[in-house]
């Protein structure tokens, strides 16, 4: 008990780091935990499995943290380049998290490791294809980009709902995992 006290206060303090390093990713981040949740709820998982999704979710871009500025928070399109170092951040969270000294942790690295695998395998770091991504990745990539199209942003408007989801649908299969696409659609509703 003493020790997942302690987990929380850790994580409180991380969750503050984010929030002073980078808001909107803070409160992006806030957002997909909701949605995740949901999702995870829809998949029967248990409290203790939806508490680790929530966790995962809350962190799944703490790697943001060691971004340069110049290019975490470019007010527009990022060179080939710019967007090769942020595709770091998915290794930078892994290796963060991973310092936690607790049992399990290496399921919250590999999620947080994994949350831009796509399901055909194009996705990074590592290119893994359908089930071999774990699955609370395939979880909060979707309720990810469907935040992440839907915010405004500096540099770009939000996008229109319908037109988020349109896009969701299209990208079902090759970016999102269809059972997890076909759960999200029915809450969306
Ligand atoms: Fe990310």
């Amino acid at each position: 008990m003493q020790e997942i006290d302690f987990l929380d206060k850790i994580t409180d303090a991380l969750d503050a780091a984010l929030h002073k390093r980078d808001e909107y990713t803070h409160s992006h981040s806030n957002r997909v935990i909701n949605v995740s949740i949901e999702l995870g709820r829809k998949f029967n998982l248990s409290p203790a499995e939806i508490q680790i999704l929530g966790t995962c979710a809350r962190f799944h871009d703490v790697g943001k943290i060691g971004i340069p500025d110049n290019i975490l928070l470019k007010e527009g399109k990022l060179t080939d380049g710019e967007f090769e170092i942020i595709k770091t951040h998915s290794q930078i969270g892994m290796s963060i998290i991973s310092r936690i000294d607790m049992p399990d942790i290496d399921i919250f690295a590999n999620t947080i490791l994994h949350h831009h695998e796509w399901f055909d395998g194009s996705g990074y770091p590592n290119g893994l294809v359908g089930d071999d991504i774990p699955l609370y990745s395939r979880i909060i990539a979707v309720a990810d980009s469907f935040d992440a199209m839907t915010s405004r942003r500096t540099y770009r408007d939000e996008l229109p709902r319908e037109l988020a989801l349109k896009i969701m649908k299209e990208e079902t299969g090759t970016h999102f995992d269809p059972d997890v696409s076909e759960v999200f659609f029915k809450l969306i509703k």
